[in-house]
């Protein structure tokens, strides 16, 4: 089988990173004989739009919807156009058309990127957060009323479907078996939020009946963002709501170091439609044009994208080169305290994959 891969650099660091990602997947696929097309879109970038008045083409969805996947990067250019309007034009579309309701990011600290928190080593930090990406507390359910008066009165419900809510569980269920130590935990709230989260709560227990060699435990999420930072070394798998899991899924990565390092998956099991893999960062225009951005969350991306589609091996070979590539200290960006630029980084990951 070829694989079809859509790729959207985007913005900003977008067009510095994804060269780099592109050759390190081109290296894995060759090595493990895995057969690739990238076909390349100018779209979901402030270029596009100030060419043509929107983020993306009328019919982006017959240009990109029949892709095995979708590699893209860092949309958005504050300076030129502001953030709501090219995230709901572009990424924001994909996850909600492409029904991807499963957010996945892996939180794993890696050999020679430093903590923040004290005292920990690569091995004592290695779990995924999976978060409800298409329904919970963003919903659109809601209005404002009397605006600007004494009266004004503004509401936003939160929708939980059963259907919504059974398949992450299901989802994060199954991450939990397949891995070594089989342990769930789930995010809830269930003393202050006394609908839904109740639910939630009753729709876990539900599906870890079906589950029964893995073991699980739930925290109030005040008290869970504390043990992340208190005791990362107790979970495996961590699943959320939609806004519980945003929150877990920035402070996860972020008790790792680096978010130049970080990589997603928006998901959407079923193969139904193509799933997008992107870095958790943005278009950094901070640094943009310098050269100097860290590649390895774009590469990083890459190996779970091998990985969705079936290409384990070649996956795997992608995590083991960026952590050797880590490990030795000539060969970091500057956000980790090396001088290695990005080119020189994307690089080094290749030829260790070869
Ligand atoms: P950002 O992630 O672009 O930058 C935050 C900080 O991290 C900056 O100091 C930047 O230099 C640094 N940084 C980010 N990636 C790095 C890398 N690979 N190597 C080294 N340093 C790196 O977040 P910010 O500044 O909040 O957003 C900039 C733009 O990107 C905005 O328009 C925002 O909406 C967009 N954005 C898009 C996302 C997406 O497409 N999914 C996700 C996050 C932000
Ligand atoms: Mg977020």
């Amino acid at each position: 089988k070829q694989y079809r891969i859509a790729v959207i650099p985007g913005d900003g660091i977008g067009k510095e990173v994804m060269p780099e990602g592109l050759r390190v997947l081109e290296a894995a696929a060759k090595k493990h004989g895995v057969a690739v097309h990238f076909d390349h879109f100018d779209f979901s970038s402030w270029d596009y739009y100030e060419k043509h008045g929107q983020m993306m083409p009328d019919d982006w969805k017959e240009k990109i919807g029949k892709h095995d996947a979708i590699y893209f990067r860092a949309v958005g250019w504050p300076a030129k156009i502001p953030d709501h309007v090219s995230l709901w034009g572009s990424l924001i579309k994909f996850r909600r058309e492409f029904d991807q309701y499963v957010n996945l990011r892996p939180v794993r600290l890696m050999p020679g990127v430093p903590s923040p928190l004290a005292n920990r080593k690569p091995g004592d930090i290695d779990f995924w957060v999976v978060r409800e990406n298409t329904e919970g507390e963003y919903s659109s359910v809601g209005g404002r009323m009397f605006p600007d008066t004494d009266r004004e009165f503004v509401t936003q419900q939160t929708v939980m479907t059963r259907t919504g809510v059974d398949r992450i569980l299901k989802f994060a269920f199954e991450l939990a078996q397949s891995r070594p130590k089989k342990h769930l935990t789930s995010a809830t709230k269930s003393n202050g939020i006394s609908i839904t989260m109740p639910y939630w709560d009753e729709r876990v227990e539900a599906m870890a009946k079906k589950f029964p060699g893995v073991k699980w435990d739930k925290y109030h999420i005040d008290i869970l963002t504390a043990n992340f930072v208190l005791h990362p070394d107790w979970f495996d798998v961590v699943v959320g709501s939609n806004l519980f899991g945003d929150i877990l899924s920035d402070l996860g990565p972020a008790c790792t170091g680096t978010i130049g390092i970080a990589p997603s998956g928006n998901i959407n099991p079923e193969g139904d439609f193509p799933s997008v893999f992107e870095p958790v960062h943005g278009s950094a225009p901070d640094i943009a044009g310098q050269g100097i951005a860290n590649p390895i969350g774009m590469i990083w991306s890459g190996a779970m994208m091998f990985e969705h589609l079936g290409e384990k091996e070649a996956g795997k070979s992608i995590f083991d080169a960026i952590e050797r590539t880590l490990a030795e200290r000539t060969l970091r960006t500057k956000d980790l305290g090396g001088n290695a630029d990005t080119t020189a980084c994307g690089k080094a990951v290749a030829e260790m994959v070869e």
